[in-house]
């Protein structure tokens, strides 16, 4: 049988991890820059998230949530405390896409609504309701489309206050990654979001923060709206949760009810997933990774905006775009197959960085040193070129 060929690949087998270092089965080093796309915040095969999950796997892996499951009620009682919401709720699932689709579905329950406000070059995931809420037309289904959702533009405050004029009393919720991934690294702006809340306020709509690949922790603080020191109604988050152990989850203000049967998952929760999920939590708690991405991604964040060829050095904490510009488009290509360090794409010419929060400064000098040598080769041979033509 072959594998349904979706998705464009390295020709890489990585076969061993360890923090922000990758080897490959003919035993090449690899630096990730690139966080296996902004999944390891604790670091590759961090040592206590292997013990916790070998522990909880000699003693049950999964039971349904049709039983009293306490180390869900341990991951809420320590999410809460880290992330400073002590008083909202938790619903487990099991990916970023999940996790959105049931804060979506929560809000038009919540509401009784069916309008959703999302924003241009947003990216949501692809299951029905998160795909429709994406600005990519080419992942969208025929079946997904729906007249539900509006794309307004990003940081625009003008189109958010006149489309909450004439429409705010049929929005369900305004859904908004405070740092837009896919779409390029772009942060939203304070008032912009300080806004959101207000007319969410105004029309009783439901302010929904996609942290998935922001969130927990990689902006410096624990959620990247933090920021902008307001609250959203629901936070979705998934990736640097487990580390690489697939779990996802919304957070949900207290002043939105529960009923039974209204969410549901069957693998969503399960001992295994909190377990991996609990040592994340832990690891950030010991080793102060907050502080850490903060000051290592300001250093980054600095350092990249004393390299000259490369443009709008942006982001927060260890989530950090730049342009690359035509002359340098061979760099992130090359950055892989010739020094052996992996970044992450936003197209057409952002190269992403989103390493571990664990990740060494000398980790990321060996970086920029590699980054500055390559765009030193590539400008020597576009002059080596433009003398030849
Ligand atoms: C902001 C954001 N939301 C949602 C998702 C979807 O997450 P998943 O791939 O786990 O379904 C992603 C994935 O890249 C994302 O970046």
């Amino acid at each position: 049988m072959k594998l349904f060929d979706v998705y464009p690949i390295n020709n890489i087998n990585i076969v061993k991890a360890q923090g922000s270092l990758v080897w490959d089965d003919k035993g090449t080093e690899y630096l990730d820059m690139y966080g296996g796309h902004a999944v390891i915040s604790i670091g590759h095969t961090h040592p206590w998230w292997v013990k916790r999950i070998e522990e909880q796997l000699h003693k049950i892996a999964f039971y349904s949530n049709s039983v009293e499951i306490p180390i869900q009620k341990e991951l809420a009682e320590k999410l809460g405390t880290i992330s400073g919401k002590k008083d909202y709720q938790l619903f487990l699932c099991n990916s970023g896409a999940e996790a959105n689709e049931n804060a979506l579905k929560l809000a038009s329950f919540h509401t009784g609504r069916k309008k959703i406000v999302s924003f241009k070059k947003s990216f949501h995931g692809r299951t029905s309701l998160a795909v429709a809420a994406t600005d990519n037309k080419s992942i969208v289904a025929p079946v997904n489309e729906t007249e539900n959702i509006v794309f307004l533009p990003f940081n625009d405050e003008e189109a958010l206050k006149d489309y909450f004029e004439k429409a705010g009393n049929e929005v369900a919720a305004v859904i908004i990654e405070p740092v837009q991934g896919v779409g390029g690294i772009t942060v939203a702006t304070k008032n912009f979001l300080q806004l959101i809340r207000s007319v969410c306020d105004k029309h009783n709509a439901v302010f929904i923060a996609d942290e998935v690949q922001c969130g927990y922790g990689r902006s410096g603080k624990f959620f990247a709206l933090d920021h902008a020191n307001v609250n959203a109604d629901i936070y979705s988050m998934a990736k640097g949760m487990g580390n690489g152990f697939p779990i996802g989850g919304i957070l949900i203000a207290p002043h939105i009810q529960p009923k039974h049967g209204m969410l549901g998952t069957t693998f969503g929760g399960n001992h295994l997933a909190c377990a991996a999920a609990l040592a994340v939590l832990e690891v950030i708690e010991q080793e102060a990774l907050l502080a850490q991405a903060k000051q290592n991604g300001q250093y980054l964040m600095d350092q990249l905006k004393e390299i000259d060829g490369i443009k709008n050095i942006r982001g927060f904490g260890l989530i950090i775009g730049f342009d690359v510009p035509d002359e340098l488009k061979d760099l992130r290509k090359n950055l892989l197959a010739k020094h052996h360090v992996f970044t992450g794409e936003a197209k057409p010419n952002v190269i992403r960085l989103l390493p571990a929060l664990t990740i060494t400064k000398a980790q990321i000098d060996d970086f920029l040193q590699k980054l500055k040598s390559e765009i030193r080769e590539l400008k020597k041979a576009e002059i080596a070129h433009s003398i030849a033509e």
